[in-house]
C-alpha cells in the first residue's frame, strides 16, 4: 500500500478529488491532510470525508521537525494540492522524487515566486497567451523547477476572463491529477 499525505493551503478541491479517486483503492491510501492555514476549506473537506487532518503553523514547517516527523510516519508520497509554502529542505531532501505538486500553467512559463492562484492566470491574460494548461511535476529545492511528469494544454479564448481560465483549469486539474499521481507512484 503507498500512503499519501497532501498539502494544502486553500479551498481544496483537488485534494477532495484525490482522496476520493483513491477510497476504494487496494493500493494507493490517502493517511492525512496538513494545511498551513487554520481555516483553509481543505481541513473541513477531509473532516468531512473521515481522513485524518492537521493544521501545523509556518513556523512548524520552518523551524521544528514535528511536520518532518509526521510525514515521516504517514507518507510514502507527499501530494502539493494548492500549497502555498515553499517545501523546507528537510522535507525535500528526505522524500527525493517523492513530492509531487500541480501548478496551474504550462511551466516554465508563469512560474516561480509569486505565481499562484489568480495571480497565474492574470498574467496568462494579460500576456494574451491563446493556450494554457497544468503542470504536475516533482518538487525540489527550487520553486516549480523539478522534472514535469505531465502537461495537458487547454485554449484561452479572448473573451475569457481569468475566472474563466481559472474554472477550465481547474477542470482539467481534477480530470488529471488523480490518475497523474497513480501512474507516478505504482
Ligand atoms: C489549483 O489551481 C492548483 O493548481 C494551485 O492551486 C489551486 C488549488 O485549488 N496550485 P484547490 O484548492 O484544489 O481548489
Amino acid at each position: 500500500m503507498k500512503r499519501l499525505v497532501i498539502l494544502a493551503s486553500g479551498s481544496g478541491s483537488n485534494a477532495e478529488n484525490i482522496i476520493r479517486y483513491f477510497q476504494n483503492s487496494d493500493s494507493v491510501k490517502v493517511t492525512s491532510v496538513i494545511s498551513n492555514r487554520k481555516e483553509a476549506k481543505v481541513l473541513e473537506r477531509a473532516k468531512n470525508l473521515g481522513i485524518s487532518h492537521t493544521y501545523f503553523p509556518k513556523k512548524a514547517f520552518l523551524e521544528d521537525e514535528i511536520v518532518l516527523k509526521h510525514l515521516k510516519e504517514n507518507a510514502d508520497f507527499v501530494i502539493l494540492a494548492g500549497f502555498l509554502l515553499k517545501v523546507p529542505q528537510n522535507i525535500v531532501a528526505a522524500f527525493p522524487d517523492k513530492i509531487i505538486n500541480i501548478h496551474p500553467a504550462l511551466l516554465p512559463k508563469y512560474g516561480g515566486k509569486g505565481m499562484y492562484g489568480m495571480n497565474v492566470h492574470t498574467a496568462v491574460k494579460e500576456a494574451g497567451e491563446t493556450e494554457t494548461g497544468i503542470t504536475i511535476h516533482y518538487v525540489n529545492e527550487n520553486y516549480d523547477e523539478g522534472a514535469i511528469i505531465f502537461q495537458a494544454k487547454t485554449a484561452v479564448a479572448t473573451t475569457d476572463t481569468p475566472e474563466d481560465i481559472a474554472n477550465n483549469i481547474h477542470k482539467l486539474e481534477h480530470a488529471n491529477f488523480p490518475k497523474v499521481i497513480e501512474e507516478a507512484i505504482l
